[in-house]
């Protein structure tokens, strides 16, 4: 029996370095291990043995059967490793290797504090529209009482579309401000009216570090009976205190824009200074981040609105600007000069 069961053991393993493929493989486990293999029938002989041997006889074909099975994996993991290697060597590809690391995009952090500000007029109640970046000179000053040789025009040096400029008979333009969309939007509803309006603006502008040529703003429009400059300015330092904590200094003074009265702008204190004048706020501690005031009458008849029955407030913000206030950004060119490692702290 000893004897037997080394022959056998012999045989095979010689065989097993024989077995080149899985189908091999297989065919030997079948032919020693399996039900009718012939391992398997040396231990279902053990039986018939003499009891004296049987103790000896069963410990050394267990120890055979173990011995084999462990063959049987070792080789199965060669012919693993060799088939790898024949399909790297060839060009195969293989699905287990780690692939090249794929950069993970974000949104640009004026997109992002768009759609915050957005987000912040949404849950007062505003609903969002969008308007044309090309605009008719109608739009974008006559119907805001800004008509053609009036000297306001002059706040909003302007690219124009039509080759003659002013001059053209119907003018077009790149809008200068969001403004427009108040008469649009007023145009096509009834009050109550409560919209904002966020886009891409353009200027004929001399770039420094608050000014840029092209930016964004959003315009925000609310008309209804009864509203007041208290509702603007509550509604206002809502949206300071959300964007900038309770911390900051908030400002308004008068400012002029023919389309409302009276007007106003809002600065926040300088984050670079805190107040006290640097590059960043051109040494006056402050920097403006909107326009604001009550629509004009004029503006409000125009569209249709009886200015005795409805009256409103509008305001027009720079998101670059509140952007550079909470981040710390000292110069707004920063934005738009794709610069990934800029870009990609936010
Ligand atoms: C206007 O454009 C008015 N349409 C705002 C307005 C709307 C007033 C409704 C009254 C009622 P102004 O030119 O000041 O106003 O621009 C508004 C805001 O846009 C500024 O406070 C500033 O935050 C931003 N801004 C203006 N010019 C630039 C520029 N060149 N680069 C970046 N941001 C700018």
């Amino acid at each position: 029996m000893a004897e037997d069961l080394a022959t056998l053991q012999i045989e095979a393993l010689e065989a097993l370095d024989q077995a080149a493929d899985d189908r091999a493989l297989e065919a030997w486990r079948a032919g020693y291990l399996g039900r009718s293999g012939r391992l398997t029938r040396v231990l279902r002989s053990l039986g018939s043995i003499p009891a004296e041997e049987r103790r000896a006889a069963g410990a050394a074909a267990n120890k055979a059967k173990t011995g084999l099975e462990a063959a049987l994996a070792q080789k199965e993991d060669s012919l693993r490793q060799a088939a790898l290697e024949r399909d790297l060597a060839e060009g195969a590809f293989d699905v287990t290797l780690p692939g090249k690391p794929v950069a993970i995009g974000r949104l640009h952090p004026v997109t992002q504090t768009v759609r915050e500000i957005c987000d912040a007029f949404v849950a007062m109640g505003f609903s969002v529209v969008e308007g044309p970046e090309v605009e008719l000179d109608y739009y974008n000053f006559e119907a805001l009482n800004i008509p053609r040789e009036h000297p306001a025009r002059d706040m909003w040096d302007t690219i124009w579309v039509s080759p003659e400029g002013p001059m053209a008979e119907n003018p077009i333009l790149l809008r200068t401000h969001t403004s427009p969309m108040q008469v649009r939007v007023m145009e096509q509803t009834r009050p109550p009216v409560r919209v904002v309006v966020p886009g891409k603006v353009y200027r004929y502008e001399a770039t420094d570090a608050t000014h840029e040529s092209m930016f964004y703003q959003i315009e925000g429009l609310a008309v209804d009976e009864g509203i007041s400059m208290a509702d603007l300015k509550g509604t206002l330092y809502d949206l300071a205190r959300r964007l900038f904590g309770e911390e900051r200094r908030i400002r308004f003074r008068c400012d002029y824009f023919p389309f409302v009265e009276p007007g106003v702008d809002m600065s926040i204190d300088c984050f670079n200074c805190k107040g006290a004048g640097c590059r960043t706020c051109k040494n006056s501690g402050w920097i403006e981040i909107l326009g604001a005031g009550m629509v004009h009458p004029d503006v409000l008849r125009r569209v249709g609105y009886d200015p005795d029955v409805y009256t409103g407030f509008a305001f027009g913000m720079g998101p670059e600007r509140i952007a550079m206030l909470r981040h710390g950004i000292d110069d707004i060119r920063l934005f738009y000069s794709n610069d990934l490692r800029f870009l990609k702290q936010f």
